[in-house]
């Protein structure tokens, strides 16, 4: 029989995200969810990530609204979110009350599959967040954050996913979130995890280095079962290589592909529109749809080094672009060779144009970097050069144990809080994940109902 490649459809969350910073509102895509419904994905993901974030920054939408409407034009495909273990959909950890009462809502509002990873695939910032996923009835997919380093190893990356496996993960995610991942090493890995652990593999990476294909190709030579990948429109370059293409090649070299391609020409030919507008408009900009090798050679995710040119143009330092680029993996060394990813890669970025721009190593700190050295992170890959964590710590002792521990419950204060001005407690989390966004929204909303009220009675 032949072996079957299963598809996760990235056009609601990840292509949104990486190439016009989650700028979708709901009623663009709206009219296609039906259509993505019946196109026979395995999932699609639409939620999580900065989806929540700019729904209530920018587009005057609650989030957990968008989900429920997804949902009830989708009921035939399971709904994916990407959540950030312990930060949930922040920068920063929050206390476990949150946590839990966060994934429940999430679950009971209509996602399917909740995608756990964090920052420095610490496991116990991801266990609270997985045990009420499955306490919820959901999938957790338990994500490896993929990085290169002296100590990322793949016997480290498979003892990781084995624990992921004992707390409860219906399948394991590789997120290649800077798309370094090349097609050897995703041969390699793919191979050594399905050794491992009898779960579904789910590859996840970015086409911005222009490997994404190449790599897909070999994972599923070595037995992974899903991979993510978008809609031709919105594929490519920073964001996920084509669905299309992908259940084409695959087809052709003998596997099983569920995709109907009438209904994905139909999602094709829709998002084209959406594409040109923002393009247009100049909210997708050429730049995120090229192939930047940069990556390769520095090791820094294509992200970064944008926010280490406009960091260094803010300070009219441009002359000293090299240096930093050069000092970013060396402050990366020292912290414990962190993943770069949200919020990892905002810290080392920042603390390497310090250094340079000081003239002295860790002169001056950002308030993170001291709250990585004292452990508020969790568990560093490896440890954290000891002569710098003193000098950046002075007398204070790093933690031991969980940072979330120490943390104090939040839900129940902030529900009396809200009192009168929350409607639910999807409202008290939303509130409690970004107050001030939060505090506008319902502002707007209440007067939004207003309007709508004194229109009815106009009507009568
Ligand atoms: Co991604």
């Amino acid at each position: 029989m032949a072996q079957k490649v299963k598809f996760v459809e990235t056009v609601l969350r990840d292509a949104n995200q990486s190439l016009i910073a989650t700028r979708l509102p709901y009623t663009r895509f709206e009219p296609m969810l039906e259509t993505i419904d019946k196109a026979g994905y395995y999932a699609a993901e639409c939620w999580g990530g900065a989806t929540f974030d700019v729904c209530l920054r920018y587009l005057n939408e609650d989030p957990w609204e968008r989900l429920r409407k997804i949902r009830e034009k989708m009921p035939n495909t399971k709904l994916q979110m990407l959540l950030r273990g312990q930060n949930v959909l922040g920068y920063s950890h929050y206390p476990d009350d949150f946590v839990k009462l966060f994934v429940k809502k999430a679950v009971e509002n209509g996602i399917d599959i909740i995608r756990i990873f964090d920052a420095l695939n610490d496991v116990n910032n991801i266990k609270v967040a997985m045990e009420a996923t499955v306490n919820a009835g959901a999938l957790a997919s338990g994500a490896i954050s993929y990085t290169t380093s002296p100590v990322h190893t793949h016997a480290k990356y498979v003892e990781m996913v084995k624990e992921l496996k004992r707390m409860g993960a219906a399948t394991i995610c590789i997120k290649d979130m800077a798309g370094i991942m090349g097609p050897q090493e995703a041969y390699d890995l793919v191979s050594a995890i399905k050794d491992a652990v009898d779960l579904p593999v789910d590859l996840h990476t970015h086409s911005t280095t222009g490997m994404a294909f190449m790599t897909y190709l070999k994972a599923v030579e070595a037995g992974c079962d899903i991979i993510d990948t978008a809609i031709s429109p919105f594929s490519g370059g920073t964001s996920q290589p084509a669905t299309e293409t992908l259940a084409y090649a695959l087809r052709q070299l003998g596997y099983e592909v569920d995709l109907d391609d009438n209904q994905t020409k139909k999602i094709a030919d829709y998002f084209k529109g959406i594409r040109d507008e923002y393009i247009a408009d100049g909210t997708l900009m050429p730049k995120a749809l090229t192939t930047d090798t940069q990556c390769l050679a520095y090791q820094v995710p294509g992200g970064m080094l944008s926010n280490l040119l406009s960091q260094l143009k803010q300070m009219n330092a441009l002359d000293k672009f090299d240096e930093a680029l050069l000092e970013t993996p060396r402050v990366r060394a020292d912290m414990g060779y962190p993943p770069l990813v949200t919020p990892t890669s905002q810290m080392v970025g920042v603390q390497a144009v310090r250094n340079v721009l000081d003239g002295k190593r860790y002169q001056t700190v950002s308030k993170e970097i001291k709250a990585y050295c004292r452990g508020e992170y969790g568990i560093t890959p490896a440890p954290i050069d000891p002569e710098i964590q003193a000098k950046i710590l002075g007398d204070e002792k790093p933690l031991e144990g969980r940072y979330a521990d120490t943390l104090t419950p939040i839900v129940d204060a902030t529900r009396k809080k809200l009192e009168g001005i929350a409607k639910s407690d999807e409202d008290v989390l939303s509130y409690i994940a970004f107050p001030n966004l939060a505090e506008k929204f319902f502002h707007d909303r209440k007067i939004r109902e207003e309007n709508e009220v004194t229109y009815t009675i106009t009507e009568c």
